[in-house]
């Protein structure tokens, strides 16, 4: 049977993030299982400090600890993965998921379809980043959507989710 996973991390505040909602209501719409990409040490939840450690972690393209473990993607044909912008790219926590996948194998030939919450600029590098890093994946041209703040990111991701099913 083909089954699906959606793994994501929900930014500097997951519990209130427009990714972590989206994320659930794509699971469960899907039926797919779903997986959370938890740094081992949390980023600050004030915006402009979150900012700085992610600039940080950029600029040392650092990967930093995520919380095991981690699901096999062997049991699944599509990955759907979900991530806010940050400065431009993915998070540094999905770069430490992807490698560790990469490193067992995990991602030749998977389906991996990236979404990406933005607050306006768009996804900019989020997705050639990880096309880049992770050639052996077949990664999906994947989507983009305004915050919820600013607009109405989740039923644009939901009908979104069901064109990529
Ligand atoms: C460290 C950091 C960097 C960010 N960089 C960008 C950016 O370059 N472009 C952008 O559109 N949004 C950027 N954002 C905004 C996030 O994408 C935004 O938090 C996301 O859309 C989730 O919004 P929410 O508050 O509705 O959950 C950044 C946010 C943080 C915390």
């Amino acid at each position: 049977m083909e089954k699906t996973l959606v793994v994501y991390f929900g930014g500097q505040n997951p519990s209130q993030s427009t990714m972590t909602k989206v994320a659930k209501e794509i699971a469960e719409m899907t039926g797919a299982d779903l997986f959370e990409i938890k740094p081992v040490h949390p980023y600050s939840k004030k915006e402009e400090d979150c900012v700085n450690e992610a600039l940080r972690e950029l600029d040392s393209n650092a990967r930093p600890g995520i919380v095991e473990p981690l699901p096999d993607l062997a049991g699944y044909s599509t990955v759907i993965l979900g991530f806010p912008n940050w400065c431009g790219t993915a998070p540094m926590p999905v770069f430490t998921f992807l490698d560790a996948k990469q490193k067992n194998g995990e991602l030749a030939g998977k389906r991996v379809v990236p979404f990406v919450i933005n607050a306006g600029s768009g996804p900019q590098n989020c997705i050639t980043d990880l096309k880049a890093s992770y050639p052996e994946a077949a990664l999906d041209e994947g989507s983009s959507f305004i915050s919820g703040k600013y607009d109405s990111a989740i039923p644009l991701a939901l009908e979104w989710a069901q064109t990529i099913m």
